[in-house]
């Protein structure tokens, strides 16, 4: 990081210097890495929304452009002329591969989609109506009490072998967690299925018939993948390097990103958004929850629109919608009431000066629901295939965390407003 400039602070009549950052692309930074030793002061920012929380060479995000880049690669170029596992590469390694550095890769992760077969009975032990991110939190949790030779964070191997197996297995829990909530028998992976279409198997074939994956669905959900697999320093990214940082083993640290994943406000808004399509159910239904998501006293709020850090429309959303119109169109459901809905919700909500002002637009979560409903997925599965997709981000980032050597344990400070000290009182004087 080049440092340019620096900025002064005057504080109780003292002068700090502090120094200023700059990266290749977005905001300078204020290091602020010296300030409590120097001026013995915190500084202040719940949510994070000024604090830069690391150094990272993984994503770019815009957020007043609308602009999302992977290893400097624009998303909408990826979305349309890569695929996932390729992609999955590029956020590992940082170059897009050779022809024989994909097959090479994409080899290693077809042959790692099995999970060990005593892992099964771990499902056995969840309720079926379990929701599948609850099952998932616990099976990848679990991972670590079977994949004992990739658990040491500190081993540069085991680290890529536990990478390739979070990538290449987490679609196989996915799919079994699926399964097992709707009492169908768990479908194994196929070595002769891409990975997208292998997931696809694993949802919907059954042992009593064979099943044909279409192959627009195969690329629709591969597309989908593509879009989640990474977003810079969000807060399931954030967990997950927090969890890294004190060097729990990279199967803990990726449950609780799912877990924080699960999140209304975050990865969990996609099944939030469908079931707020559903209860909207008509379009002339729209004005009446615009003006409960406009109303202070009224907790509801349109769920698949706003986002931390876009204030335009978040790219991922305009590729989704293009998919959106394509699947439905070959579902032959393209005039889907839910999908004339969210048309309609997004043009007027586009036109709404509370949007407009505060910035409001579709993000990534808002056409994708749409399209794994068509695809025939219930709403339970939407943060699963999620979760799914980011693994590899997260696992990006964890990479890039433990590879920097001035890592240590992430421990933020506080403003404290509780009580001042005070001595004890015996409860017969309360
Ligand atoms: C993801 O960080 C990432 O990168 C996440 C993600 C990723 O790939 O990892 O992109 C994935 O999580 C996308 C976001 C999915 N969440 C939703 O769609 C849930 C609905 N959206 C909101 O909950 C909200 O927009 C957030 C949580 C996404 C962002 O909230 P912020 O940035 O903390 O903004 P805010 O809550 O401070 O809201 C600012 C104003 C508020 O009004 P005022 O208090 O200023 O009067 O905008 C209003 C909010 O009330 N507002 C909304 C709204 N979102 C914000 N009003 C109505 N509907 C909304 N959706």
């Amino acid at each position: 990081m080049a440092e340019t400039k620096t900025a002064t602070l005057t504080l109780d009549g003292k002068t700090y210097e502090l120094p200023v950052l700059s990266p290749t692309s977005g905001p300078d930074v204020l290091d602020i890495r010296k300030l409590y030793s120097q001026a013995g002061v915190f500084t202040y920012d719940p949510g994070f929304t000024s604090t830069a929380s690391c150094d990272s060479t993984i994503t770019y995000i815009d957020g007043d452009k609308g602009e999302l880049q992977h290893r400097g690669y624009p998303i909408d170029q990826l979305a349309s002329q890569s695929h996932y596992l390729e992609v999955c590469y590029l956020l590992l390694y940082g170059e897009l591969p050779t022809k024989a550095e994909l097959e090479k890769f994409e080899t290693t992760i077809t042959r790692h989609t099995m999970i060990h077969e005593q892992m099964h009975y771990f499902f056995r032990g969840f309720r079926r109506d379990s929701h599948p991110m609850a099952t998932m939190v616990g099976v990848v949790g679990a991972m670590s009490a079977f994949y004992h030779d990739s658990t040491d964070v500190n081993d540069p191997r085991q680290r890529e072998i536990a990478s390739h197996r979070l990538i290449a297995k987490m679609p196989t829990i996915a799919a079994m967690a699926y399964k097992y909530s709707i009492g169908q028998p768990f479908v194994y992976p196929r070595n002769d299925l891409d990975y997208a279409a292998n997931f696809i198997h694993m949802c919907f074939a059954v042992p009593a018939e064979e099943y044909k994956v279409d192959p627009i669905l195969a690329r629709a959900m591969d597309r989908i993948f593509t879009l989640h697999a990474d977003h810079e320093q969000n807060a399931s990214t954030s967990t997950v390097r927090l969890a890294s940082s004190s060097g729990a083993n990279p199967f803990a640290c990726i449950a609780a990103g799912i877990a924080c994943l699960w999140g209304p406000a975050h990865g969990g808004a996609n099944q939030a958004c469908l079931e707020m399509l559903k209860e909207i159910g008509t379009v002339d239904r729209i004005p009446e929850f615009i003006a409960r998501a406009k109303d202070k006293n009224d907790p509801f709020r349109l769920m698949g629109f706003g986002h931390r850090v876009y204030k335009n429309m978040d790219p991922r959303a305009t590729v989704m919608k293009e998919s959106a119109d394509e699947v439905l169109e070959l579902l032959g459901v393209e005039n889907n009431p839910l999908l004339q809905v969210a048309k309609e919700l997004e043009k007027i909500a586009l036109s709404d000066p509370y949007f407009i002002e505060k910035k409001l637009f579709p993000n990534v979560d808002f056409y994708s629901g749409i399209i794994l409903e068509a695809m025939g997925f219930p709403t339970s599965m939407f943060t699963p295939i999620f979760a799914l997709s980011r693994t590899v981000g997260w696992i990006s980032q964890w990479k890039e965390q433990l590879g920097d050597p001035q890592m240590k344990i992430g421990r933020p400070r506080q403003l404290y407003l509780g009580e001042g000290l005070r001595d004890y009182t015996p409860i017969d004087e309360r």
